[in-house]
């Protein structure tokens, strides 16, 4: 059977011409591999949106942290969990940016942090937990002032605070004009709003 190298050009097998096809054509791969990436990107991002929505569940966090306990029941104890509006504000609520990019990292974080010291067992039991407990609640005040409470204000502000239905302390520390004279953020003068605070210790 004679495939004649370089005789005839029709010939030639399917995928010889296809490959010759007028030199430029080829550049049309280039547009194609483009909306193939795209179409699998967005296949992978839907699934990371929603591994994101099902990591931020009240289930999914508390599914550790109910063993470890005591941040589940102490939270089910505080205004967040059932006041008279019927708001409630989720672990994810005030842990987890909804910013994207906070979203990645704080996940992150859990999974090279929380994972690993979950699977050592660090804060399996009340003792462990109570003895761990001031470092945890020192990273979480420390990340929320770093974000000026972003996650709290997320809920709440100032602007929708009706002040002249605050008592006279919580009017005055919310005022614009205390705010301007001080520097202070949310977290910074309400802390233990969920859990119990840290023991205090002699520092
Ligand atoms: C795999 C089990 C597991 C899951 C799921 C989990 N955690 Fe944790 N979490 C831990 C462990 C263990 C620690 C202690 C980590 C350490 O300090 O070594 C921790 C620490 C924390 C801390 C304190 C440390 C810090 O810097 O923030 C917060 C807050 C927290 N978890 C919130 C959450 C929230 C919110 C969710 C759900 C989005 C969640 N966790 C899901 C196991 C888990
Ligand atoms: C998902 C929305 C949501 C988020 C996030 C949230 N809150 Fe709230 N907060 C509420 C609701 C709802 C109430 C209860 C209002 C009521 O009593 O009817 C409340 C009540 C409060 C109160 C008064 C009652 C109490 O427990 O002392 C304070 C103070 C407060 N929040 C501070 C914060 C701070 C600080 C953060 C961030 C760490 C935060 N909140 C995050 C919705 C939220
Ligand atoms: C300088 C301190 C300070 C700052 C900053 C501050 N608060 Fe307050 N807040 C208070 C005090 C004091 C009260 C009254 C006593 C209490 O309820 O703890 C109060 C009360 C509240 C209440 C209850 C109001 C009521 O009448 O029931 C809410 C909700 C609240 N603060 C949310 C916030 C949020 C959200 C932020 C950040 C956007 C914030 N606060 C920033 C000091 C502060
Ligand atoms: C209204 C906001 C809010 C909600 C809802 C909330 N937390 Fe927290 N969490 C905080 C704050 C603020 C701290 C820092 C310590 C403090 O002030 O109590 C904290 C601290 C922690 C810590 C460190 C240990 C400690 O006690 O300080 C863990 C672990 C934690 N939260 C897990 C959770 C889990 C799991 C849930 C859901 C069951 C949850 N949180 C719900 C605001 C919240």
């Amino acid at each position: 059977m004679a495939t004649g190298k370089g005789s005839d050009p029709e010939q030639k097998s399917w995928w010889r011409r296809l490959w010759q096809w007028p030199k430029t054509k080829y550049l049309l791969w280039i547009p194609a591999g483009g909306f193939v990436m795209l179409v699998t990107g967005a296949i992978l991002l839907g699934g990371f949106n929603y591994t994101m929505e099902e990591t931020n569940s009240l289930e999914f966090c508390t599914s550790c942290h109910e063993m470890s306990a005591f941040v589940y029941p102490e939270y089910k104890e505080s205004s967040h969990f059932s006041n008279q509006s019927g708001v409630r504000a989720i672990c994810s609520d005030c842990h987890v940016p909804k910013d994207w990019w906070g979203k990645v990292v704080r996940k992150t974080q859990a999974a090279f942090i929380e994972v690993p010291s979950w699977i050592t067992g660090k804060i399996d039991s009340p003792e462990k937990f109570e003895a761990h407990r001031r470092e945890m609640a020192e990273s979480v005040w420390a990340k929320m002032r770093a974000s000026n409470s972003a996650t709290c204000r997320n809920c709440h502000s100032y602007d929708a605070m009706a002040l002249s239905m605050q008592d006279r302390y919580a009017k005055r520390r919310h005022s614009a004009e205390y705010r301007e004279a001080t520097d202070k953020t949310c977290i910074d003068c309400h802390q233990g709003i969920a859990h119990n605070l840290p023991e205090v210790t002699a520092e």
